[in-house]
């Protein structure tokens, strides 16, 4: 059975076949995250990035990690929050989705995800958790991911991965 882990930290030193990334749909890089990411990552990234032609919100493509210790990082672009009601939750779960199908594809057997569109992009944190959660142990066991990591960048997001992580389902 696969672990899920929340952890608080850098998901750029993360030792995992594979990081995602929260990218936008031009996948050429920006703060944040993807920022972080980048500058990691070394200039390789940018140019294998660019050869993407971007991506559409609610999936994901991969690219190698190259400075990175992950062999792969996946771009995952998740929705901009606009109330709720512009289909964000179903968005943000295809995120989820097409990281653990690109997985597979990989044979990544470890993942880290950080907490998609909840920094500029401001998806309410718990709602976001929730979605990831729910997604993630929908779709695991069909990945081949056995460690699967949920990177939180401050305590109280740690705290809502912790709490949720704790109740079955
Ligand atoms: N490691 C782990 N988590 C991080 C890191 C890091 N090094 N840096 C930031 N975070 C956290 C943030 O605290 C937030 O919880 O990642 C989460 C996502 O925040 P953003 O990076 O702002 O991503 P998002 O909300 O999806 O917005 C995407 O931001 O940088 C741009 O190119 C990106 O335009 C896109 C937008």
């Amino acid at each position: 059975m696969a672990s899920l882990i929340a952890v608080q930290g850098d998901i750029t030193s993360f030792k995992v076949d594979a990081i995602v990334n929260a990218a936008n749909e031009s996948l050429l890089g920006d703060g944040g995250v993807d920022g972080a990411i980048h500058r990691a990552a070394g200039p390789e990234l940018l140019e294998a990035c660019r050869k993407l032609h971007g991506c559409p919100t609610g999936s994901a493509k991969a690219t190698p990690g190259f400075r990175l210790s992950a062999k792969w990082i996946f771009h995952a672009v998740g929705p901009v929050w606009s109330g709720g009601a512009h289909n964000e939750d179903e968005l943000l779960a295809g995120c989820y989705r097409k990281c653990l199908e690109l997985a597979l594809e990989a044979g990544a057997r470890s993942i880290a995800f950080p907490a998609i569109s909840t920094g500029v992009y401001r998806f309410p944190s718990e709602r976001a958790a929730r979605i990831a959660i729910a997604t993630v142990r929908s779709h695991i066991e069909a990945s081949g991911v056995q460690e699967l990591f949920f990177v939180c960048f401050n305590e109280e997001t740690l705290r809502i991965y912790e709490r949720l992580l704790a109740n079955a389902c």
